[in-house]
């Protein structure tokens, strides 16, 4: 099944814009919160019945690495503050909260992710695979969804709505920060800035592409052996606007990339947390 990608990138924007200006929507039914636990970011996404954004925040984080928890205190304390804040938003408690876990990550991980969410007063309903949340954004059920996040590359694939083989490499971001900060000379701090403001792509884009090669062939072996047509990209370090078109070149099938790749998880997390 194909998406209706404008739909997609609509929603994707208008949650994007409800983050940035920290509003709100109207909403109908029960709200449902999905909580994602990044390496670079922590995102709380709020969804109505209809699965429609109604809110949402961001906090910048080191508290878990590739869906470790590594500051168990630090997480809660993140997502405690996060809730609290959308709730004051909102005028209005939240219940019902779900997670999400990277492909291939092992049980005891599972249990602290969903502790976290538990702890920070969460009723948790659900822990969903990430390329599961993504795929109900972009409203596919076949095809390769590729995540590059802060530390990893992961890629699972799609198969009448199931996903049927993952896998996740640690190349990420943070690498293209220190390829950047190598090159010019200065700190990750300013190479990390640098990276993220899309008026310097220019003197960017050139000198993460080998990493940007690397995340393809990553990719292109992952994808041995499978029938994949259509490779949806999603995470923060796809947010170059030549991006897809190195991964198109190198796997030769066509690459998708939602509009506000960084927010496709975490609403999708949302999006799957059941009543
Ligand atoms: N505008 C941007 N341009 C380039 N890179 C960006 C931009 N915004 C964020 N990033 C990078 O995206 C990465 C974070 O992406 P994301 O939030 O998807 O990761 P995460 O979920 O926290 O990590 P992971 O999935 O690896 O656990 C960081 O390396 C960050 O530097
Ligand atoms: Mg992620």
């Amino acid at each position: 099944m194909g998406c209706d990608m404008a739909q997609c990138n609509k929603t994707l924007l208008e949650f994007e814009r409800l983050i940035k200006d920290g509003g709100k929507k109207d909403w109908e039914g029960t709200l449902r919160t999905g909580i994602d636990l990044g390496t670079a970011n922590i995102v709380l996404a709020v969804v109505d019945e209809k699965d429609r954004p109604v809110a949402g925040a961001t906090f910048p984080s080191t508290v878990v690495r590739d869906g470790i928890v590594v500051d168990y205190i630090g997480a809660v304390r993140a997502v405690t503050e996060l809730k609290a804040q959308l709730e004051r938003l909102l005028g209005t408690a939240l219940d019902a909260g779900a997670c999400a876990i990277p492909p291939g990550i092992l049980s005891g991980n599972v249990k602290a992710i969903g502790n976290v969410v538990e702890s920070a007063g969460f009723r948790l309903t659900e822990i969903v695979d990430e390329p599961t949340a993504a795929a109900a954004v972009l409203g596919i059920t076949d095809g390769a969804v590729v995540d590059v996040g802060g530390g990893t590359t992961g890629i699972s694939i799609l198969e009448h709505g199931k996903v049927i083989d993952t896998s996740d490499e640690p190349t990420g971001g943070t690498h293209m920060t220190l390829v950047l900060a190598g090159f010019y000379g200065c700190s990750t701090e300013e190479a990390e800035e640098m990276k993220r403001d899309a008026a310097q792509e220019a003197n960017v884009f050139p000198i993460v592409r080998p990493v940007v090669e690397k995340m393809a062939s990553i990719v292109k072996r992952s994808l041995e052996g499978y029938p994949v047509d259509t490779v949806y990209v999603v995470g923060g370090a796809c947010c170059f606007t030549q991006f897809e078109e190195v991964f198109e070149k190198y796997l030769g099938i066509p690459v998708v990339k939602p509009a506000a790749p960084l927010l496709v998880t975490p609403l999708g997390i949302a999006m799957n947390c059941t009543e």
